[in-house]
């Protein structure tokens, strides 16, 4: 694979990427080396035209000057957001006044002072026993079927279920919920307002559903995250903005934490070796969480627009110009890491960009870390040995935003003697 990258008249080296384009889905890795090679800056005429930051250091930069490169849109241009292209059917999700990974600035700081100490590592380590309980659950029902999907019997309903009750959401059957507003990320043909899909009117219904338990707590607070909010900032946030926190930590968690569940477990089939290990020492999952976080590349990439005119990496970027922020390629950079095709647990630990960088850097990473380590130390605990056909894998065909499985079924060859034995 080689791209073909060549400055044009104003000195922009222009090259044919294209993140959601088939090519990209199956030859990224290829890609990323040539982007890297060409320069730490790229353009890019597709979608209107758009920077790429190719390399770990200008990805930080984009990231870390939310005043520079900013998520919100600008100057009222059609284009805006952190994906590329903005999708256009979803307008009744009101993106730029509801959910805050679209706002900068003060307002941004308010949520997330709000929101962070309820995802801090500290309460992440009080919420063992729910995390313990609801993967203990989902996996009694999937070992005993003996055949399930990691993503949608697995590891979704995991992550739903612990959210649902941390964030306080009372949702009696979270997943079907949680899997609307994955869809509507993901398929934005069906997010017309007026659609009678059952996604968008399941969407709706949540929406609205969030609003009542906004204001039922308000009434009678509980100890979940929900009536904190409506008691944080001296009551300051309305119940549209408390709709719109919760929506984007739906948002956030709903298939992130499925997906790394899945390349985990798809990886570990692959590497019997590195199965062993962790059966042997459960202590080395979290560096395995960390690696694999650099490795498996699940947040595919990030967009901003640029406020002011600005030199990047040699490049001139102008007022309104769209930055596309390459997470992958800056965790598989030479310059950083050693020998990064290689998965190494034992790599020193070093800041990667699996959940991203600056003031919008993950909520949930220490949540997501918890529950995904939880997910594999029940699966290697329960089961002796699995399989997992690599025909019957099948990748999203759109890697432009996280990369997923529509399909990743497994199966559970020999059930472990702990579980044999619990009558
Ligand atoms: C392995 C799983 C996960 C990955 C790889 C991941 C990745 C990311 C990345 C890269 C961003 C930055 C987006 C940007 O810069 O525009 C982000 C933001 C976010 N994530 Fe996660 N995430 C994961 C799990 C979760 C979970 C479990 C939650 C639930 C609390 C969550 C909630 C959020 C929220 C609310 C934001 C927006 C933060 C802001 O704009 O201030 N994520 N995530």
């Amino acid at each position: 694979m080689s791209l073909e990258i060549a400055p044009d008249a104003d000195g922009r080296l222009v090259c044919p990427f294209d993140h959601h384009s088939p090519e990209y889905a199956q030859q990224n890795r290829e890609m990323f080396k040539d982007l890297r090679d060409a320069g730490p800056v790229v353009w890019s005429e597709a979608y209107g035209g758009f920077w790429v930051a190719t390399d770990y250091v200008h990805i930080r930069e984009v990231l870390n000057d939310s005043e520079t490169f900013t998520v919100e849109t600008i100057d009222g241009a059609r284009e805006g957001g952190t994906l590329l292209p903005a999708p256009r059917g979803a307008a009744f999700l009101k993106p730029d006044t509801t959910l805050f990974n679209f706002f900068d600035g003060e307002r941004h700081d308010r949520v997330r002072a709000a929101l962070n100490p309820h995802f801090s590592r500290r309460r992440v380590a009080q919420l063992a026993p729910l995390i313990e309980a609801t993967v203990s659950r989902v996996l009694d029902r999937v070992v005993e079927q003996r055949e399930f999907d990691i993503v949608y019997d697995l590891a979704a309903p995991i992550t739903a279920g612990i959210v649902n009750e941390h964030m306080g959401f009372g949702l009696e059957d979270p997943a079907p919920f949680f899997r609307a507003v994955f869809s509507l990320k993901r398929a934005e043909e069906v997010a017309d307002p007026a659609s009678k899909d059952p996604v968008v009117t399941t969407y709706k219904e949540g929406w609205a559903y969030l609003g009542e338990v906004a204001r039922a707590r308000r009434e009678e607070p509980r100890d979940d995250v929900i009536s904190a909010l409506v008691q944080a900032d001296d009551g300051a946030f309305t119940d549209e903005d408390i709709q719109g926190m919760c929506m984007n930590v739906i948002f956030g968690a709903a298939d992130t934490t499925a997906a790394f569940t899945a390349h985990s477990l798809t990886f570990l089939a692959e590497r019997p070796d590195l199965q062993a290990e962790l059966r042997a020492d459960p202590k080395k999952i979290p560096a395995f969480i960390r690696e694999g976080l650099r490795y498996f590349n699940v947040a595919m990439g990030v967009a901003r627009t640029a406020t002011r005119d600005v030199e990047l990496g040699g490049m001139q970027i102008r007022r309104g110009d769209r930055v596309f922020a390459l997470q992958p390629s800056g965790n598989l950079d030479p310059a950083l890491y050693e020998e990064p095709e290689a998965f190494d647990m034992a790599r020193p630990a070093q800041q990667h960009l699996g959940f991203g960088g600056g003031i919008h850097s993950c909520l949930g990473a220490s949540l997501a870390q918890a529950i995904v380590a939880a997910d594999i130390r029940g699966v290697l605990e329960r089961v002796e040995a699995y399989s997992i056909d690599p025909g019957k894998l099948v990748r999203n065909s759109d890697l432009s935003f996280i990369s997923l499985f529509e399909e990743a079924p497994m199966r559970v060859d020999v059930v472990a003697d702990r579980q044999a034995t619990v009558p």
